[in-house]
């Protein structure tokens, strides 16, 4: 309902706090009611997936409230074993629940997950980890149905490093009876702070932040406080939206061992850095220049930035080569580009970003979460005004992208859709 209007290029300078981790809070969410006991999760951010997420604790019986940044979520007791379809059809990370909930209670069910529009999003290997548990699973037409008298530890190999299939596994494996080994595991700084929330709950997890992990089930778990870590993909739309804006940004909030590759990167785009323990600064003073990217599992660029990075190198000077590897459907924002005067070209599973020096304003739509984010990175460099609709996609993962892109001197608003009649 809500559209963004960027006013144009503006040379960008400021201070930006980085909001709490997305990826990094929902499986906290998920893992907080493997206990019957109150957990309390710090530094989270008020977005539409952390809604939806509390939408279906709420829904199965969890207390469950958010108040500066404090999210408190209360598991005494589960009323359902099902998972709402309507929120699980808008948010394909909800399967993490499946684990969660199959251990807790010995079944669970759920409709196939829904998510972004971008690309085949099978969800084989979670399934595969349940099994090897012991659980008997059963799809039937658009639903899955989990059952297990009794989870045992096993030995769980993953033919590529899921980060969703990881942390069902995890989810299920710390209330398993023995020893769980994951190989194959995804790498990704949230798993490793999802393995610190569940050691905080009393689980006996060694090895997160490495392809191999080893869980030791316990009977029990209990409630915790945890901190979540600064978003690194707001992090890195940031850094991309400064040097869009040619601009001098510090980000607090984050920390930078998270964004080693995206800097590494940056860096070869002509962008200098200075790096604290939980801060970056970045200024872009040279010009823009073009790169030749890959992305790939974490410690790779991850898939997340790689639209906001295409944003910025549409006025790269040259010719800017993207390879997504992740997912395949991440190349539609390049239509959206194109509407501003980019030169892109996608062929073979690569796309070709020719640089010019600036961008025309325009009209363009938001097609899903991080493809939003590059249209304001891009919209940040245009020449005149960009309107971007659709946008409640970057409302998903951004608690205000304006807002925060405005403490750095940005021309850029919301224009919700009631105000717009308004004026009708
Ligand atoms: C998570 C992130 C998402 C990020 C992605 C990759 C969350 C909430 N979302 O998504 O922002 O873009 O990691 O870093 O943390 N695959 C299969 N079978 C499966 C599972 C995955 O083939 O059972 C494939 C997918 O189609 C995809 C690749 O594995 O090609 C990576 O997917 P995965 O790591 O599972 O991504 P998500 O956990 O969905």
């Amino acid at each position: 309902m809500s559209e963004i209007q960027i006013g144009g290029f503006r040379r960008l300078k400021g201070r930006i706090p980085v909001q709490g981790s997305k990826n990094g809070v929902l499986p906290m969410m998920a893992a907080s009611i493997l206990s019957d006991e109150t957990t309390v999760i710090t530094n989270v951010p008020a977005i539409q997936d952390v809604f939806c997420m509390m939408g279906i604790l709420k829904f199965m019986g969890c207390g469950c409230t958010l108040r500066g940044g404090e999210l408190t979520i209360c598991p005494a007791e589960l009323a359902r074993t099902d998972l709402p379809e309507t929120f699980v059809r808008q948010m394909r990370s909800s399967i993490v629940l499946l684990g969660a909930v199959l251990a807790r209670e010995g079944r669970a069910s759920t409709a196939y997950p829904g998510g972004c529009s971008i690309g085949k999003r099978p969800i084989d290997f979670h399934l595969q980890a349940l099994r090897a548990l012991g659980a008997e699973i059963r799809e039937d037409g658009c639903f899955i149905r989990a059952r297990a008298e009794h989870l045992a530890g096993a030995e769980i190999h993953f033919p590529y490093p899921s980060v969703g299939a990881t942390e069902n596994a995890l989810l299920a494996a710390v209330l398993a009876e023995g020893e769980t080994v994951i190989c194959g595991a995804a790498r990704e700084p949230e798993i490793e702070e999802l393995c610190a929330f569940l050691n905080g709950m009393g689980a006996d997890v060694r090895g997160g932040g490495t392809e191999m992990i080893t869980v030791f089930g316990r009977k029990r778990l209990r409630g915790c406080r945890f901190r979540v870590s600064g978003d690194r993909i707001v992090a890195g739309t940031y850094l991309m939206a400064a040097m869009a804006g040619r601009g001098e940004v510090l980000l607090e909030g984050v920390k930078p061992g998270h964004l080693k590759e995206v800097i590494r990167v940056l860096k070869q785009a002509g962008a200098g850095f200075s790096l604290g323990e939980d801060a970056v600064a970045v200024r872009m003073e040279g010009p823009l220049l073009p790169v030749s990217v890959q992305t790939g599992p974490y410690p790779e660029f991850p898939t997340d930035l790689q639209s906001p990075l295409m944003g910025l190198l549409c006025c790269a000077d040259g010719c800017s080569r993207i390879r997504e590897t992740v997912f395949e459907g991440r190349y539609e924002t390049a239509e959206e580009f194109k509407k501003l005067g980019a030169r892109i070209q996608v062929r073979e599973g690569e796309a070709v970003v020719c640089g010019r020096p600036s961008l025309s304003g325009g009209r363009v739509r938001a097609r899903d979460l991080r493809g939003g984010a590059a249209l304001v990175v891009a919209g940040l460099a245009a020449a005149g005004k960009t309107e971007i609709y659709d946008c409640f996609h970057i409302e998903r993962g951004y608690e205000d992208i304006c807002r925060d892109l405005r403490l750095a001197g940005a021309d850029i608003r919301w224009r919700r859709q009631e105000a717009k009649e308004k004026e009708r």
